[in-house]
């Protein structure tokens, strides 16, 4: 037992001092800190004071208005002031007590910046940021490239600085109404949705919770406002990432209103707010479904161009069978257009298994092999039993023709502009494996091949959904080979190539753990055993070809 509690904290105090070493970020995450710091001192701050002091007996020029939730210690009574609650309107004669009110205003307003605010946001948002980099299971995260941080700290400055600069606008005309209008219409949401659109779980729950906390705090809305932007956001990422289109994107616009209706009465009550203005809130919270949705369509592309990422947009037009890259695969290579199909199948059940981007996965799935195109014939899916063109060549240009896929894909990737992520997936997709089958035969022709020529160039797979593409892909080739393909015979198949593939250390820089090779093995099965049945069903499609060369199949 003391040996247990014994390791248990040396594994805590490693991943801490794992956590704190400065190798494992990239430079740029200063500049996340920063973005942090600037925000905090903005929330903290006051840009215009709110109110003049007046006199008892004087006219009010303007309505008087509490910024936030105040006790007004006046003895030998006190008052409660509620944030929005108005205090004096235009043309009221000032009386004693809204006298004494209005200097506790002023009075709160006076200092420029709060500090305890702004330094409390800021240890806050620290914290809280700690979710961008660790795991639930505690792991450490795959490291934030630079682009990546800096898409953090510009959607927070963005959305939080318009925030703040909506909320002045409402002082400014000293209108409570007005205010709470402004803070509920601000489509906060859509930052989140532009997160989901490139991340996955974990990096946009932890980023709706930094941006509706900054949020609530700009309009100095308490917990029942960050509630009301926080599920929004939310909401949002649930809608972006089930959505299949842009259509269905556009159709999310119903949905997300009455969810935000929803969110808003419980967040009133939560404020015990007696709410005057029904008509005008309700109002505010469609403007923010309708600036959501557009400020989707409209920022998307500029994550696209200008970061180089492939959205969930641009993804989503990439799957589309209608488009012409996947017409001229289907056209010049029906073999491995059906091949990628299956493994699209595969890798989407695999993805969602182990929680990586199955969207991203499924279309990477569907053009790892582009690169084929220049040669198909030499390719096993693409001879349908017919006379295998290596025959009557040598190993080492079979493994050259092989190699060569991976490449061309990637300069065909880069070429109909797929995004960084789908080329990352081409270029890793056999890692650096070798091509048993034509070293073999080199060797049984008296050379002496070297390993490293009838190897992949590599490299191995660095993100999840590259390791699930490439382990689908062999799956998908290599079970062509199975006779009498029980369920449990299936499993079996599977489980060796998933371990083989593990023991060779190919999934070494990926954050996949065994027990996430398990679950995509038990993915992969179910689908695959639903494909047999479908083969078995239909018994012209052959089974026995790729034993012909099993290495020419991925
Ligand atoms: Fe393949
Ligand atoms: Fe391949």
């Amino acid at each position: 037992m003391k040996n247990l509690i014994t390791q248990t904290n040396s594994g805590v105090f490693a991943s801490i001092r794992e956590f704190f070493s400065p190798h494992r970020y990239d430079r740029g995450v200063w500049i996340f800190v920063v973005a942090l710091f600037a925000l905090s001192v903005m929330a903290g701050s006051h840009f215009e004071k709110s109110t003049r002091i007046y006199a008892a007996g004087e006219v009010a020029e303007h309505n008087v208005i509490a910024e936030r939730d105040m006790q007004v210690e006046a003895e030998p009574v006190h008052y409660h002031l509620k944030r929005g609650e108005i205090v004096a309107r235009k043309g009221d004669k000032i009386s004693r007590e809204q006298q004494v009110k209005i200097q506790a205003i002023y009075d709160d307003a006076q200092d420029v910046l709060d500090p305890r605010l702004a330094g409390g946001l800021f240890t806050l948002s620290l914290l809280l940021s700690m979710g961008l980099f660790v795991a639930p299971s505690g792991k450490l995260e795959t490291p934030l490239a630079r682009k990546d941080i800096l898409l953090f700290s510009l959607l927070l400055l963005i959305f939080c600085s318009g925030a703040k600069a909506f909320h002045l606008l409402g002082m400014h005309f000293h209108d409570a109404a007005l205010l709470t209008n402004f803070s509920y219409a601000y489509p906060m949401g859509a930052a989140s949705g532009l997160v989901v659109m490139v991340f996955a779980a974990r990096r946009y729950y932890t980023f709706g919770l930094l941006s509706s906390m900054f949020c609530g705090v700009m309009f100095q809305g308490g917990l029942a406002l960050f509630f009301f932007h926080f599920l929004s956001g939310m909401f949002v990422t649930w809608l972006v990432k089930r959505s299949q289109s842009r259509q269905d994107v556009i159709w999310a616009l119903f949905p997300h209103f009455l969810f935000q209706l929803a969110v808003w009465f419980g967040a009133t009550l939560l404020a015990q707010n007696t709410v005057t203005d029904y008509p005008g809130q309700m109002i505010s919270i469609a403007v923010n479904s309708i600036l959501t949705i557009l400020l989707l369509f409209a920022v998307s592309p500029i994550l696209e161009i200008a970061f180089g990422y492939t959205t969930r947009f641009r993804l989503m037009e990439l799957m589309n069978l209608e488009q012409p890259l996947l017409q001229e695969l289907m056209l010049s290579m029906p073999g491995t257009y059906h091949h990628s199909f299956l493994v699209a199948n595969l890798v989407e059940a695999g993805a969602k298994a182990v929680g990586a981007n199955s969207l991203l996965c499924k279309v990477g799935a569907l053009f790892h092999d582009i690169g084929k195109i220049s040669h198909p014939e030499y390719f096993i899916e693409n001879q349908f039993g017919g006379e295998n063109k290596h025959d009557r060549l040598a190993p080492s240009m079979s493994a050259l023709i092989l190699i060569s896929h991976v490449k061309k894909g990637v300069e065909l990737a880069e070429s109909n502009r797929l995004g960084q992520e789908i080329c990352s997936i081409i270029r890793e997709h056999h890692g650096t494996r070798l091509m048993p089958y034509f070293f073999h035969k080199a060797v049984e022709m008296g050379e002496s091949p070297r390993p490293e020529d009838y190897s992949y160039p590599g490299p191995r797979p660095r993100s999840k959904e590259a390791a699930i593409v490439m382990l689908a892909d062999v799956v998908e080739a290599s079970s062509r080979v199975l006779t009498d393909p029980t369920p449990a015979r299936i499993a079996g198949h599977i489980d060796k190539i998933l371990h083989d593939i593990f023991v060779e250390g190919q999934l070494d820089e990926v954050d996949l753990t065994f027990k996430d090779v398990h679950k995509l093995s038990v993915s992969f099965c179910r689908i695959l055993t639903g494909l047999f049945h479908q083969r078995i069903a239909y018994p012209e499609v052959k089974g026995h070809h790729s034993e012909k060369n099993g290495a020419g199949a991925t």
